[in-house]
């Protein structure tokens, strides 16, 4: 198995790892013709959309500081429910255009489905019908994705990042927790505190550390159906 944690760009020449005619190999083929992508974030999407699908959907699906946009691409492949998808980030960087590029040339659909918008997480309009995605958001930003979501009693979906313990909240759990740990479960109960009905989960270690999956759901919204 080759290092799914490795940072090196994947190029062309690692299309021979993702020759058979899986989703996952159409689209690994696809990201190592964008050549801007790090491994590591490839295998990261993906288990983080798949799973997202499973248990959430919404009308509009957005992704909050969206990076390359490679979690947007592929939630508007496996998700044909949403009418759009969204990928929201502050600095929109070059790698967005290009990965776009290359998964509209495999799923033609994908480029009037996806688009991207420059603009603090902050500033964006949510909707009550959205699907919010977030993977690592550094530190305070996926409380501040967890706070807008439930403003506006959107599903949620993050997968938070390094957290700099000295400003998020580790609920006074960090005697018995780890530190990052404490500010995850906090974050969980405070959702639920919110309304919601909340699920935890995680994706596999090996790829990044920073592997915790929490899921949200207002309590009135309907269960996922096909
Ligand atoms: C660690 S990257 C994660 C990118 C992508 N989600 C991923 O999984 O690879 C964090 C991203 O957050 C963006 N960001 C930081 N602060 C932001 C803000 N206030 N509003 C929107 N995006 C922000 C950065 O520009 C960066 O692209």
């Amino acid at each position: 198995m080759r290092d799914r944690a490795s940072k090196k760009k994947l190029l062309v020449g690692a299309l021979r790892h993702y020759a058979g005619e899986t989703l996952f190999d159409r689209i690994g083929r696809a990201v190592c013709r964008a050549e801007c992508v790090p491994r590591k974030e490839l295998y990261e999407s993906w288990e983080v959309a798949r799973r997202v699908r499973r248990r959430l959907t919404g009308q509009r699906i957005v992704d909050l500081a969206c990076g390359h946009g490679l979690v947007a691409q592929i939630m508007a492949i496996l998700d044909d429910r949403a009418t759009e998808v969204v990928g929201v980030d502050r600095k929109l960087p070059q790698s967005v255009k290009k990965v776009a590029a290359s998964m509209a040339e495999t799923w033609p659909h994908l480029a009037s489905r996806v688009r991207f918008v420059q603009s603090k997480i902050e500033r964006f309009e949510l909707r009550a019908d959205d699907l919010i995605v977030s993977a690592h958001a550094c530190g305070k930003l996926t409380d501040i994705v967890l706070e807008r979501a439930a403003e506006v009693g959107a599903q949620v979906a993050v997968l938070p990042c390094c957290s700099c313990h000295r400003h998020l909240d580790r609920g006074g759990l960090d005697g018995w927790l780890d530190g990052d740990m404490a500010i995850d479960v906090v974050r969980a109960l405070r959702l639920r505190e919110r309304g919601y009905e909340v699920w935890t989960q995680t994706i596999p270690e090996e790829i990044t550390p920073k592997n915790r999956l929490l899921f949200g759901r207002p309590a009135a919204a309907p269960a996922v159906s096909d």
